[in-house]
């Protein structure tokens, strides 16, 4: 993928200086993203509004498709046609390469003036920052490893928020047999991925997510504790619906809303959802974390600023950039979206009780070392390894592969994508 950036980016042979817009150019920026669902597009209309207040002319670019696998195809093809939008929704290691490739605008003009040092957590400057230097604009911090529940379902059959993966099997097992379906779900690649990490941290704890899933440490992929994760996934899967292959995120998230399921394990872009729909948390819904010893899966989204020609572009980058990371932004958007500020400085009065406890949580891992990248949502991996984890859970949970092969299967992969 590294070369692979580099090459779309030389062919392209794209040269541009970042902040060098005279202050009379009218800002414009075509914004490629893939927040489609209803949270979603009420998060980016607050971006929207915000440019357009500013005199910003906004050229709208979604692509559908959760988790941005198919933004991502849209993305190499514009660069190597020679034509990058101006603002891109990537992250994790997916800026490194791109800034590798000397894709990316630096950002140090508007990072330095708004002190962005001062306000974001290291953790978030790593993720942003290329050799010392700004390359994109963090918009939030997302928690992954969630479990959204309906209260009034669980209480059907007597249950509670599992808080151990056996007390989750024995729910599940209740309310199958009570004719309710345990786990909406959709059958997504990138959602059997988002479940397999939460169950990653879960049976295996901190330190073997951090081996397996960030280090790459071969014993521990091909381990034993690996066959657990598997077998954990096979019941799994017995506890979704019939109906649920290509099933959206969002769709599965108002099954639970609805009463028609009564979890979902997805990231808190989910609440988005929730909130969009006026659900309250605590009452209409419950958010808690899945089963584990006080893990958090981190997951951040940013914006890139692609290095464009035109004085107005460039005047839109900066422009979308100072707004991003304003005090002001960062609580409206992250209301919407369900995620929380990615700085830290943001007052926590308007945020609900799922939002302070991710802060929180997040605060107490980071202090602890537990606070681990997702690998589902590019923080952890990208490029081919990401894609050799999601292939293997994903052919795992939609067959009758043995955990064992699972495991033979996914050390190969692995093996191969380094
Ligand atoms: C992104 C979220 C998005 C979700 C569903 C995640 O990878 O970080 O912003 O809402 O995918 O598309």
């Amino acid at each position: 993928m590294k070369s692979f950036a580099k090459a779309l980016v030389s062919a392209a042979a794209i040269t541009a200086a970042f902040n060098a817009a005279p202050l009379q150019a009218d800002p414009k920026a075509e914004v490629l993203h893939y927040w489609t669902s209803g949270g979603e597009a009420k998060a980016v209309k607050a971006l929207q509004e915000a440019f357009s207040a500013r005199g910003g002319e906004w050229v709208d670019a979604p692509v559908a498709g959760g988790g941005g696998d198919a933004q991502a195809a849209v993305l190499r093809a514009r660069v190597l046609a020679g034509d990058p939008p101006a603002a891109v929704q990537i992250k994790g290691p997916n800026i490194q390469e791109w800034a590798e490739a000397g894709a990316l605008a630096d950002l140090s003009g508007v990072a330095s003036a708004q002190n962005w040092d001062g306000v974001l957590p290291e953790t978030i400057q790593n993720i942003v920052k290329y050799e010392g230097k700004y390359v994109a604009v963090p918009v939030n911090v997302h928690r992954v490893d969630w479990i959204w529940a309906n209260p009034e379902v669980l209480a059907k059959v007597g249950a509670g928020v599992p808080t151990t993966w056996d007390e989750f099997n024995a729910t599940a097992d209740k309310l199958l047999a009570a004719g309710i379906i345990p786990l909406a779900h959709g059958g997504q690649p990138w959602q059997d991925a988002t479940v397999f990490e939460t169950v990653v941290l879960g049976i295996g704890g901190v330190d073997f997510y951090r081996k397996a899933l960030v280090d790459l440490d071969m014993d521990a992929l091909g381990s034993d504790t690996m066959v657990s994760v598997f077998d954990q996934m096979r019941k799994m899967r017995g506890y979704v619906d019939p109906d649920f292959p290509g099933r959206d995120w969002n769709l599965a998230t108002a099954m639970v809303m609805r009463g028609e399921a009564a979890m979902q394990i997805m990231g808190d872009w989910a609440k988005g959802e929730f909130a969009a729909a006026g659900k309250v948390p605590g009452k209409d819904y419950i958010c808690a974390s899945t089963p584990s010893e006080n893990g958090y899966l981190l997951n951040s989204d940013s914006f890139a600023m692609f290095n464009v020609k035109g004085d107005d572009l460039v005047a839109g980058q900066n422009l979308l950039a100072e707004l991003i990371l304003g005090t002001e932004f960062q609580e409206t958007f992250n209301l919407f979206k369900g995620s929380i500020p990615a700085r830290t400085d943001v007052p926590r009065t308007e945020f609900d009780d799922c939002a302070i406890k991710s802060m929180d949580d997040m605060v107490s891992a980071a202090e602890g070392g537990t606070l681990l990248g997702s690998m589902a949502h590019e923080i952890a991996q990208a490029g081919a390894v990401r894609g050799a984890f999601i292939d293997i859970a994903t052919a795992h949970f939609n067959s009758d592969m043995s955990s064992q092969d699972a495991v033979e299967k996914l050390v190969k992969a692995i093996k191969l994508a380094q």
